[in-house]
């Protein structure tokens, strides 16, 4: 498992129970390694608000229990030692950030101080202090933050690197600052103690590391003390693709590592969206990399090591490359995106005390969560669903190109609720009658939204329909297609049919596209409908949809006639069906609303309504 940071930390840089808790569920889940997240070695260097500190001695005590922790289930830990450099703000760090030369990091843009070389002397000391550290707390090993932009790749990249001193210009002088930090860290820690460095053997920026360089680099680390070399790729610049997100190739980054591993005689670390156990194989017996890093995978689910190793694949709850992890730490603690537990595996809940018989209405993913939770705390579970097919939203949700693998989610759903025994009653809508049949002891209404849609004077000749009506069915055809509603719904659309060859216009009244979706995937999403002609209009809102033109108009108020569609595809929004709730107010059991049913929102929202809601029973 590679460092992923959670937030879960304290404000201090103390390790938390439910961070100790979240790890050790990674272990029991079979990890054989796990890089603890990101750790700061020098207050200066800290760039979260939550990031463990590794600075004094007082994080030893702190480590060590989690090394305890881990250890109790086999697997071993590595710290991860950080500094920042320029990318954090004088918010978290405190003070000017600091840098090997005075440019600011393009996203960030806060202009850092210039390091002086005695300053670096002391950053190369805090490194080697933490790693003594972590030895003392009983970790296996350290691994180096030398990727992603951060102080040491700031030194080791010419985008960020432009001293005129014995730490910049020449790649020799560029890797002093690395190779310094691999020498006195040995010194002080011995001779076996693995000393790993993560590399971003490609910076994917302008200007930016190449593999060609990091090649040597690589050969650099290796002679002053590197036990290893973890390749990851980028930096802040080239946040879009650090951490691939569904529109990337799985194994993004492998030709990086096998380039790496060509040149040198230690061991190399793959990583970048590897999400299954046959592929890691696949990779270990190419000799592309001698070991594989599974992230994100794991965050979604902790026990896809030991579900791959018994070969029970199809019972592990997919990662969705979704990034909606990596969003949620820049504002708080860790979340998924499938996985609700994440962040509460040290939480001891309250096992209800008989089993009682709970009716799910609805199989989208609130009804399905809610269903496989009940049913896994031993209630009797029976599921109504209407439409023919489990998935609800989760249908739609998997027909624009690059999000195929969200329907991995329905098959995964629907494998866990057979094996624990709920009844599925597909195609069957519930009324109150069937309630009433059913006599459960709790429903939970997860009943989902419709979609709002906009009303076309009598007899318009161009077809109106809904994006989910769109996404489930590409036959519905039309060549000239005007997208109401740029958010992601709308902006998902607009890439489906644009694919397809359709010429597509898509209006928005905010002036910006895809909101609310994680940043890198938003980047991806709107350069594919650049890239294949969509006709963005921001600012835009559609007031009248006439026989064969729509009315228009802009946020100065000018209104125009637009024409030329054949067909008007809506995504203005969502409203949740709520047609059983008075009815239901007639029974006296409890009645549980959750999902789109409760206030649309998207599938994290949704599944972590049905799993709280089932926790509640
Ligand atoms: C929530 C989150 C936090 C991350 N934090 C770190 C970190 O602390 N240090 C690091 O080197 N990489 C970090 N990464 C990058 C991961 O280590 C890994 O390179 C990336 O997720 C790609 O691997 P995957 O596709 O298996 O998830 C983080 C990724 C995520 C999703
Ligand atoms: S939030 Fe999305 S990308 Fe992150 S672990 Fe969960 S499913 Fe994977």
């Amino acid at each position: 498992m590679p460092a992923m940071g959670t937030n879960l930390g304290t404000s201090d840089g103390r390790i938390t129970d439910s961070q100790i808790a979240y790890y050790t569920e990674r272990a029991k889940g079979g990890a054989g390694a796990i890089i603890f997240e990101n750790s700061y070695v020098h207050k200066s260097g800290k760039t979260m608000f939550n990031m463990v500190a590794l600075d004094d001695d007082s994080a030893v005590a702190d480590f060590s229990r989690l090394a305890d922790s881990v250890h109790k289930y086999g697997a071993k830990l590595i710290a991860q030692l950080n500094h920042g450099g320029r990318q954090t703000s004088r918010d978290i760090c405190r003070k000017q950030p600091i840098a090997p030369s005075p440019i600011p990091c393009p996203v960030l843009r806060e202009i850092p101080r210039e390091l002086k070389i005695d300053e670096i002397g002391m950053l190369v000391n805090s490194f080697a202090q933490a790693a003594e550290r972590v030895q003392k707390a009983g970790c296996d090993a350290v691994e180096f933050h030398m990727a992603h932009g951060y102080l040491v790749c700031q030194f080791l990249s010419p985008f960020s690197n432009q001293r005129s001193d014995i730490y910049g210009g020449s790649l020799e002088n560029r890797v002093r600052f690395a190779r310094e930090i691999l020498q006195c860290t040995r010194a002080q820690v011995g001779d076996n103690f693995p000393l790993i460095c993560r590399i971003s053997a490609d910076e994917m920026v302008p200007g930016g590391l190449v593999l060609e360089e990091s090649r040597i680099i690589a050969q650099r680390l290796v002679e002053a003390g590197a036990s290893a070399l973890h390749v990851s790729a980028c930096n802040y610049a080239s946040y879009a693709w650090n951490i691939p997100c569904y529109y990337l190739d799985e194994g993004v980054f492998l030709h990086l590592a096998a380039a790496i591993k060509s040149v040198v005689e230690v061991p190399v670390i793959a990583v970048g969206r590897i999400l299954t156990a046959q592929k890691a194989e696949e990779i270990l017996q190419n000799n592309t990399a001698d070991l594989v890093a599974v992230g994100r995978a794991l965050i979604a689910d902790p026990y896809w090591p030991e579900k791959s190793f018994r070969a029970a694949s199809n019972e592990i709850r997919p990662c969705l490359s979704c990034n909606q992890c990596i969003e949620s730490i820049s504002k708080g603690r860790v979340v998924c995106g499938v996985n609700a537990d994440v962040g509460n595996e040290g939480k001891s809940w309250t096992l209800p005390e008989t089993s009682r018989k709970i009716l799910v209405i609805g199989g989208g993913p609130s009804g399905l969560e809610a269903a496989r939770v009940a049913a896994g705390l031993g209630h009797g579970v029976v599921l109504y669903e209407k439409k023919n097919r489990l998935g609800g939203l989760l249908q739609a949700a998997s027909s624009p190109p690059g999000k195929e693998s969200f329907a991995k989610l329905i098959t995964y759903y629907e494998h866990q609720l057979n094996k624990l025994g709920v009844q599925i009653k597909l195609g069957q809508e519930c009324c109150l009658k069937t309630v009433r049949f059913e006599k459960p002891d709790a429903v939970i209404m997860a009943t989902g939204s419709t979609a709002r849609m906009l009303f076309a004077e009598d007899g318009t000749r161009m077809r109106i329909m809904s994006s989910e009506e769109m996404l489930n069915d590409a036959r519905h055809g039309g060549e000239k297609i005007l997208v109401v509603g740029g958010g992601p719904e709308g902006a998902e659309v607009a890439d489906f049919l644009a694919v397809r060859g359709k010429s597509v216009t898509v209006i928005e009244m905010k002036n910006k596209f895809a909101f609310g979706l994680p940043t890198s995937i938003r980047y991806h999403l709107e350069q594919k409908l650049k890239q294949n002609g969509v006709k963005l209009q921001r600012g835009v809102e559609v007031l009248r949809i006439l026989k064969e033109t729509v009315i228009l108009k802009n946020r100065a108020g000018r209104q125009w006639e637009a024409g030329g569609f054949d067909t008007i595809v809506i995504a203005i929004g969502r409203n949740p069906v709520e047609d059983l709730m008075e009815e239901l107010k007639e029974l006296t059991i409890p009645v549980y609303v959750i999902g789109d049913a409760r206030g649309p929102g998207r599938i994290k929202g949704a599944i972590s309504d049905g799993s709280r809601v089932a926790r509640e029973l």
